[in-house]
């Protein structure tokens, strides 16, 4: 197990500071290098039994499997930090350290000046256009990076990837603009299931199949309305999102997913379960095209022999052995 770090007697650092609606930060160095260090958000309004949302370990463990499964995003390390209570923390290592400069997609799409909406909407239409006349970098290459996210973020149960949740990074000194790795992963693998939800996912394929078919939904959406993953999968998997499959879909192994949830700190029995069982359900929702043709929900079967799913000849049918 990779040991979780006390980042209590960390330097804080006090001119770095970090935005976010879901929770204080502040930033600290650690190992030579600036950490942002992520406090979990009150959970005290929400409809959960947690006093603190479970955002920080979900920031941990989806980060960390969508660097798994070759997504380039922020590297992460659970931790504590103490100032009267002890709390579990994030840690994520600042990738703007070394001086470039992070805009979020949300300031990009601003710079579209003719375009109808502002920086703020996630239609995805407008999201599109942004994409393709935006002078940052590449759109082709930006498309495949939109889309392979999203693909992530379905599989991660992603109900918050604004336009404030992923961006560029540019190098002042020589003008040049890259994507950024992706961060914010804190909306992941239901942040405010208390013990109780997590049973009953665990337990009923009632209550686990409505927290994949029905939510949490993406943060974009179509006509107004958020968009449903496992619909949007099952409309876009021959088109819009059959790259980013025959990319992604390969490179998910359930049985690395599972070591690696066996080894991260804090876990209980339960929590370690219901990730590993939520994490395979999604799986087997989003990318076993088949049963997510021939699911009740879409009540008529699909024709058989969707082509991505014949394209991705090595699918890999992987379950936990072990729950
Ligand atoms: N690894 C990182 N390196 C550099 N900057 C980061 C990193 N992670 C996050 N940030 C910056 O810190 C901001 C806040 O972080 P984050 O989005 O994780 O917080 P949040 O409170 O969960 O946000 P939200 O309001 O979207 O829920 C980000 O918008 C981004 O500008
Ligand atoms: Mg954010």
């Amino acid at each position: 197990m990779i040991a979780p770090i006390d980042f209590t007697q960390c330097e804080r650092l006090p001119n770095r500071a970090y935005n976010g609606a879901n929770g204080k930060k502040i930033a600290v160095r650690y190992d030579g290098d600036v950490w942002i260090v992520k406090f979990p958000p009150s959970a005290a309004d929400k409809p959960t039994a947690l006093s603190y949302s479970n955002s920080c370990l979900s920031e941990h463990i989806a980060s960390s499997i969508a660097n798994m499964i070759g997504f380039k995003s922020h590297e992460t390390r659970l931790g504590t930090f103490t100032n009267g209570k002890t709390k579990i923390v994030c840690g994520c290592r600042d990738f703007t350290a070394s001086g470039k400069i992070l805009y979020d997609f949300c300031s990009i799409k601003n710079t579209v000046i003719d375009s109808e909406t502002g920086g703020t909407g996630t239609e995805l239409d407008d999201v599109q256009e942004t994409i393709d006349r935006q002078a940052f970098v590449d759109p082709v290459s930006l498309k495949a990076h939109f889309w392979d996210m999203f693909v992530v973020d379905a599989f991660l149960g992603n109900f918050d990837r604004h336009n404030g949740n992923w961006g560029f990074l540019v190098d002042p000194t020589t003008g040049k603009a890259e994507i950024a790795p992706a961060f914010d992963f804190g909306s992941c693998l239901l942040p405010q299931a208390d013990d109780d939800i997590m049973r009953r996912i665990i337990d009923d394929k009632t209550e686990r199949d409505a927290r994949i078919y029905n939510f949490p939904a993406s943060a974009l959406k179509e006509n107004g309305r958020k968009i449903g993953y496992v619909d949007f999968f099952h409309r876009h998997a021959d088109d819009l999102l059959a790259p980013s499959l025959v990319r992604i879909t390969p490179r998910i192994d359930l049985a690395a997913i599972s070591a690696f949830i066996g080894d991260v700190p804090f876990l209980s029995d339960l929590q370690r379960t219901f990730y590993k069982v939520y994490i395979t359900a999604r799986y087997e929702a989003l990318f076993a095209q088949q049963k997510v043709c021939e699911h009740p929900y879409f009540g008529s079967a699909m024709p058989t022999g969707c082509a991505v799913a014949e394209e991705i000849g090595t699918l890999r049918h992987g379950r936990f052995d072990d729950i």
